[in-house]
């Protein structure tokens, strides 16, 4: 892929959902830095955090904000047409909650497993199908799983709320690559991103977001063309299922 944006101004086109903060914003950071033309979703435009803002001075129109509250289900079809046809070369999808702090199945209440399966696994389906025909061919989509979502690298147990949800995003975006995403001539990434220090993964993580997002990016520009999908950490090792 060319970065040269004097020859390809912005032909190369990045939806981020989930960027105020966290890996979402340093995926945006990461890409802006590389030329990408950058869409980032946050879920209220009117109070932006301060690295956004600064983002936006900083890259002026390679960087656009919308709003975008991914638990509420009306909005992926008016994103998809805002976004037309073939627009897109690639869709991060980082949004993602980790559930009650007790994370036991017999504590949960149907609201509280309604929220996490819907934000963690439903939703980014629902944004992918309707943002299908939006993306460019050989463009990629990639889902912000977790390693904790393998069913096969599960030695622990422990939060296994938050280890099912993103077991059913794997599962749910399987599916979605086999039978919609790969005809389309679209590959799927099922991300890894480390154990990185955000407000999700505390201060003892181990990963910076830098090197989570670098890591990331780079394994991103390299599934560009390659219709497949792939269950891979930030470093590129495929991970089982
Ligand atoms: N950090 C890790 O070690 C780690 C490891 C494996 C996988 N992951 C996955 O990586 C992704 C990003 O994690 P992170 O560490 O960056 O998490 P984080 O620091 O907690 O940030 C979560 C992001 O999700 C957004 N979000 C939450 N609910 C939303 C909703 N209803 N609609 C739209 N956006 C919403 C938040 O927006 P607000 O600011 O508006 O709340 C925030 O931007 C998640 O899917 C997570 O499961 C993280």
């Amino acid at each position: 892929m060319s970065h040269n944006a004097t020859v390809e101004p912005f032909w190369h086109r990045a939806l981020v959902v989930g960027a105020s903060r966290g890996i979402g914003l340093g995926l945006v950071r990461g890409m802006l830095a590389r030329g990408w033309q950058v869409t980032a979703t946050v879920r209220n435009t009117t109070r932006l955090p301060q690295a956004l803002s600064a983002l936006q001075k900083q890259y002026g129109a390679a960087l656009e904000m919308i709003e975008l509250d991914l638990a509420q289900s009306s909005r992926p079809g008016e994103l998809a047409a805002a976004f037309g046809t073939g627009t897109l070369n690639l869709l991060v999808i980082s949004a993602g909650i980790m559930g009650p702090d007790h994370q036991r199945a017999e504590q949960a209440s149907p609201e509280e497993v309604g929220e996490l399966f819907d934000l963690n696994a439903m939703a980014p389906l629902r944004l992918a199908r309707a943002l299908l025909p939006a993306m460019a061919p050989e463009g990629v989509i990639g889902f912000l799983s977790s390693r904790m979502g393998s069913v096969s690298l599960n030695e622990s147990g422990d939060r296994e709320l938050y280890r099912a949800s993103k077991a059913a995003l794997n599962s749910l975006s399987r599916g979605f690559a086999i039978n919609e995403a790969i005809p389309a001539g679209v590959g799927v990434l099922n991300l890894h991103p480390g154990w990185v220090q955000t407000d999700m993964g505390g201060e003892d993580a181990p990963v910076t977001v830098e090197q989570s997002v670098t890591g990331l990016v780079n394994v991103l520009e390299a599934a560009l063309g390659q219709v497949e999908q792939r269950f891979v950490d930030f470093e590129g090792q495929t991970l089982a299922w």
